[in-house]
């Protein structure tokens, strides 16, 4: 059976590693310096040359700021948006590559605006950033799905979120105020987004296109063998060629898929439900209300600034432990069970840190609202954080997985959306019983799960579609 060879690491890498580099760095980047971006904001952005400074709190400074955070999901719902053209027009990897031009403009505006004290180059540079992450989002879990072994498909599809965990922690380490978290520092901080993009466009560029775009979009058959041979190594790939031969028979009669039939075909509506609601359930789960604002989370469980900056970092380092288990996890228990599991496990600690949270002035329970925030991430990372990313890729077959991934794509970053500008002003009102209402979602999401999302596992993309098929 096909495995692991150095060759497909590589490309792992240069496709997988660089992609979710910029989506998880982005993702937590603006959170740890939002005491000096505000000050500058505050004091030359937005102060202009003949009026007065405005105060620290000034509306303005809020609203602006609040823009420059969550733009970035607009720019994510963006690239989702355009996932499909790009996998089709350009092909998985080109679509990549190409799409660190977003990467490299994005990067310079932001690290350029406080030279150029402008707020507006810092928002256009976060909303640029932004669709180059939504862009990656759809199309590198695309091209691991297509290059990997079936058996290998959900641990190398797991990669695309481990490295996610990794630059969030990354972000919130480098942004403390002793390393780039600084007046001076920030830009950099910002700018260093230039460094993954290049990194990929030295290396993607070696590594073949996915086989099952040129043999199936294309009708390369001799550019996919060798791509296949390539990624494959020693391996026979005469059984996996078959295949893909079979799909495309399958593909003359059903051409590229549109948006419509997307929806209007009962056979591709039912698989493009599951994906739409596993993406709403990663984000509605709350787990970034928890990955952006913990650090006010833990202070008001009691911890001082500095404690409460540690315990974020330590949540981080659970977070990249905890996906690394489900890296090998996904192949034996499967999907399901690891999506079952992880959102039981988060609506346990939501429910027991709502009760927590009446009773914060008790020394102990406030140590116990920490454990449980942690632990509360430790489930997300469980399967809800990686799974959704390669689920969509698994339920279509060649001809309506750009399509479907474009839907899904887009439904995860509005969602994210939803939760970062809705989080703040939820607790001003509710409180810590805004998680409440995340416990009641997950329930609802764990009773979905469990009636309707099929087990993926050790599958061919053939066999799972066809399931779909079998229930109508
Ligand atoms: C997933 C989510 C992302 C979140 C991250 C946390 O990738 O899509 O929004 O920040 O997990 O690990």
């Amino acid at each position: 059976m096909a495995g692991m060879n150095l060759r497909l690491a590589f490309a792992v890498v240069s496709s997988a590693c660089w992609s979710a580099f910029q989506h998880g760095y982005n993702t937590g980047v603006i959170n740890a310096p939002q005491g000096v971006m505000s000050e500058w904001l505050q004091k030359e952005a937005l102060s202009g040359t003949n009026t007065s400074i405005p105060a620290k709190d000034d509306p303005k400074v809020t609203t602006v700021w609040s823009i420059a955070v969550s733009i970035y999901c607009v720019g994510g719902m963006i690239g989702g948006v355009i996932t499909g053209v790009v996998a089709d027009r350009f092909g998985r990897k080109l679509g990549l590559i190409l799409n660190n031009v977003f990467a490299f403009v994005g990067a310079v505006l932001e690290g350029a605006s406080k030279m150029a004290k402008s707020a507006e180059l810092l928002i256009l540079g976060r909303l640029l950033i932004g669709v180059n992450s939504g862009l990656n989002a759809g199309l590198a879990p695309m091209y691991l799905a297509e290059i990997s072994p079936t058996s290998l498909r959900g641990s190398i599809g797991t990669v695309y979120q481990l490295v996610i965990t990794i630059t969030i922690l990354l972000s919130q380490v480098l942004g403390l105020g002793s390393v780039l978290g600084t007046a001076g520092g920030w830009p950099w901080l910002l700018a260093l987004a230039v460094v993954p993009a290049a990194l990929q466009c030295l290396t993607l560029p070696i590594c073949p296109e996915s086989p099952k775009y040129l043999l199936l979009n294309k009708g390369q058959e001799l550019h996919a063998q060798r791509a296949l041979n390539w990624f494959r190594g020693d391996v026979a790939v005469h059984g996996e060629m078959e295949e893909m031969h079979q799909e495309a028979e399958r593909n003359k009669v059903s051409k590229k898929v549109t948006l419509r039939e997307l929806f209007s075909n009962r056979a591709l509506r039912s698989p493009l439900v599951v994906a739409m609601v596993v993406m709403v359930a990663q984000q509605l789960s709350g787990i970034n209300a928890v990955i952006f604002f913990s650090t006010d989370i833990f202070r008001k469980a009691n911890l001082d600034e500095a404690q409460s900056q540690y315990a974020t970092l330590g949540m981080g380092a659970m977070n990249v432990v905890m996906t690394i288990i489900s890296l090998f996890l996904v192949e034996v228990a499967g999907r399901k069970t690891l999506l079952l599991a992880g959102f039981g496990g988060m609506i346990v600690c939501t429910v027991l840190l709502c009760v927590a949270n009446m009773y914060t002035h008790i020394t102990w329970v406030s140590y116990v609202c920490i454990a449980l925030v942690i632990l509360f991430v430790v489930m997300f990372a469980v399967g809800p954080g990686s799974i959704p990313w390669f689920l969509v890729t698994e339920l279509f077959n060649q001809s309506a997985r750009p399509a479907a991934t474009a839907v899904a794509v887009t439904v995860n970053w509005t969602a994210n959306f939803i939760v970062s500008l809705s989080f703040l002003p939820l607790t001003l009102a509710l409180g810590s019983y805004t998680f409440a209402i995340f416990a009641v979602l997950q329930f609802l999401f764990i009773i979905f799960i469990a009636l309707k999302i099929p087990e993926t596992k050790n599958k061919t993309i053939e066999e799972i579609t066809a399931m779909f098929r079998q229930q109508l």
